[in-house]
Order: C-alpha cells, then sequence, then structure tokens
C-alpha cells in the first residue's frame, strides 16, 4: 500500500506539526565550547582564519566565561598557547602553565561551569608533533609519561574533564592509571577516540601555532578511508576507562558518529572542527548561503547522527539562535 493511502506531507502541513513530530532536538545542554588561551593581560586577538574566535588571556577569558554561563552553555573546552615551545613540551605540564592558571581562575570565579582540558602536545612543542620525536619518528611509549604529568597537573588544577586528544596508543589507561593514583578518581576522560587526520584542522593549526614542522599526523591519526578501525579505537578506550568518547571531525564523519552510538553504551561527543567552522562563516559571508539555518542545520545534523555531546565554535551563536526560535 502507498500513495494515495500514504501522504508523508501530512505531517509536514505547518510548523507546530512540524514541531509536534520533530525527531532530533537541539540543545544548549549538549554544547561545549572550545577557547584559546595565551599568557597576558587584556588580550582578545581574533583569530584571521576563524571569525568571532579569539585567543584570549586569563582576564579575558573569565569574561567570556560568565556570558557563556548566561546563555546556558554547561562547558567549555580549553587549549593553551604557552609562551615557550620545546622538545618535549615542557609548558603543557607546568604548575603554572597557561592552563593550569585558567583552569585555576575560571574554578575560583564561576565554579559551576564544567572545565575540559585538551591533552596534547602538539601546542607545546616546537616540533608540533603530539609526541615525543626521535629520529624524525613519534615515539608512542615515552609519550606516555608526558601526557599522564599534564592529565594530572590539569586535575591538580581543578578540571572536570580531562580529553586527550594526542591518539598515542595505550594513553587512556595510563591517564586513568595515574589520576587515580593520584586520588583523581572523580575527573572524567572524554578521549578523542576515532580522531582522523584531517585537512578540517587547518585553522585551528592557525590559533594554536600547532602546525608539525615536519611531516604529518598521518602515523599517529587515523585514515580518513577507515570506518572498522574507528570502531577498534572506540572499543579500546572505552576498556582503558574513557567515559566518553569522540568522534573528530564532526560532518564528514556522521557514519562513524552513528557507528559509534549503535555500537556503544556510552556518551558520544563529536568534534565539529575548525575547518567545518571556517567554511560555513566563509559561505556566509559571501552570501551563498544563510548562516542562522546553517548553524542549526549542521548542529542538528550531528546530532541525527548520534552525538549526545558537540564540541563547537558555534556554540554561543547557536545558544542565541535556539532561545529565539
Ligand atoms: C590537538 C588538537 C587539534 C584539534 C583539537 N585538538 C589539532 C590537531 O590534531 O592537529 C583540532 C580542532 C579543530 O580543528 O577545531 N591535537
Amino acid at each position: 500500500m502507498s500513495f494515495p493511502e500514504h501522504r508523508p506531507r501530512r505531517l509536514r502541513k505547518n510548523s507546530n506539526i512540524r514541531r509536534m513530530v520533530r525527531e532530533t532536538r537541539l540543545s544548549v545542554d549538549n554544547f561545549i565550547y572550545p577557547m584559546f588561551v595565551q599568557d597576558g593581560k587584556g588580550i582578545k586577538k581574533e583569530i584571521p582564519s576563524m571569525p568571532g574566535i579569539y585567543n584570549l588571556s586569563v582576564d579575558t577569558l573569565l569574561i567570556e566565561a560568565e556570558e557563556i554561563l548566561k546563555l546556558g552553555i554547561p562547558a567549555i573546552i580549553l587549549f593553551g598557547i604557552p609562551e615557550k615551545k620545546d622538545p618535549v613540551g615542557s609548558e603543557g605540564y607546568a604548575k603554572n602553565g597557561i592552563i593550569q592558571k585558567s583552569v585555576r581562575a575560571l574554578k575560583e570565579n564561576f565554579p559551576e561551569i564544567v572545565v575540559v582540558t585538551d591533552v596534547c602536545l602538539c601546542e607545546y612543542t616546537s616540533h608540533g608533533h603530539c609526541g615525543v620525536v626521535k629520529n624524525n619518528l613519534i615515539e608512542n611509549d615515552p609519550t606516555l609519561e608526558l601526557l599522564t604529568k599534564m592529565a594530572i597537573s590539569h586535575a591538580q588544577a581543578g578540571a572536570d574533564i580531562v580529553a586527550p586528544s594526542d591518539m598515542m596508543d595505550g594513553r587512556v589507561e595510563a591517564i586513568r592509571c595515574a589520576l587515580d593514583k593520584n586520588g583523581y578518581n572523580d575527573v572524567i576522560i572524554m578521549s578523542y577516540a576515532a580522531k582522523y587526520s584531517s585537512s578540517f584542522y587547518g585553522p585551528f593549526r592557525d590559533a594554536a601555532d600547532s602546525t608539525p614542522q615536519f611531516g604529518d599526523r598521518k602515523s599517529y591519526q587515523m585514515d580518513p578511508a577507515n570506518a572498522l578501525e574507528a570502531i577498534k579505537e572506540v572499543e579500546l578506550d572505552i576498556e582503558e576507562g574513557a567515559d566518553i568518547v569522540m568522534v573528530k571531525p564532526a560532518l564528514g564523519y556522521l557514519d562513524i558518529i552513528y557507528r559509534v552510538k549503535d555500537y556503544f553504551e556510552v556518551p558520544v561527543a563529536a568534534y565539529n572542527v575548525s575547518g567545518e567552522f571556517s567554511m560555513i562563516e566563509a559561505a556566509a559571508k559571501n552570501n551563498w548561503i544563510h548562516r542562522e539555518n546553517t548553524i542549526i542545520e549542521a548542529l542538528t545534523c550531528i546530532k541525527r547522527a548520534g552525538a549526545d555531546l558537540i564540541l563547537t565554535y558555534f556554540a554561543k551563536d547557536a545558544a542565541r539562535i535556539l532561545k529565539q526560535r
């Protein structure tokens, strides 16, 4: 039995009916807003390839945090731009590193904001790779020790969630063990579990000045052609103790989000990355697309695919748009 008995258009007749049968509801509760911090005072420097996104200092970060809370966004993820970089990324786990200072200030002023920290060496190393380098190779096991130091220092500062994004093997287990041993058994791990080696990270690397100085990240980040491997990566991270698993990027990887959500019983996060953000902003600036509608559509599609949480540079705008609708 089909037409004329079946007329799916009946359920699209007007906006109230559409609202009643809508399957996916985007909410500000789902958003995590990424932010970049550096040393200094009164800094609010726009990132050229990411209009409306800024490098901040701790004082301006606090001003932004207040606005974020007012908009109802529950969480932020912090990326640090250190004063100086070295081959082992020392500033990443220094007691007075930029992230450690930022987390302490945030928690002092706004204890309720959920603070996520990115655990990775690439912003802090002079070579820009996410691990220790020897003979131009990225060494897995020696990197784990540095990542655990970084995670502990973030927890010590008051981070609620640590998010390892380096893609070294075994890092979730190493970080979980180290956190527990140091009394941080309530700190959540959100692992960048299926993180692809993607060209869509371009603008972020401008913002964090973290482009690898030689080679690329293909020996640790995943091949965009692979899907089964994502299941394996996620399975390992959950076994190792990840509480939340992430797929990154989001828009080109909706099938991966769907598979991961279908297969596992943990919250799934998706990272709507810098390149995805900048493409929409650039097209909207040219009046080639409707900015607000495109933002809401893109985020709704990410949620429909199965993401419980969405890391997005659009979080503030989307929160405002959702409030108006
Ligand atoms: C650090 C890290 C990156 C991003 C998040 N954490 C860059 C990279 O892996 O090169 C990208 C985020 C974005 O593009 O918005 N490893």
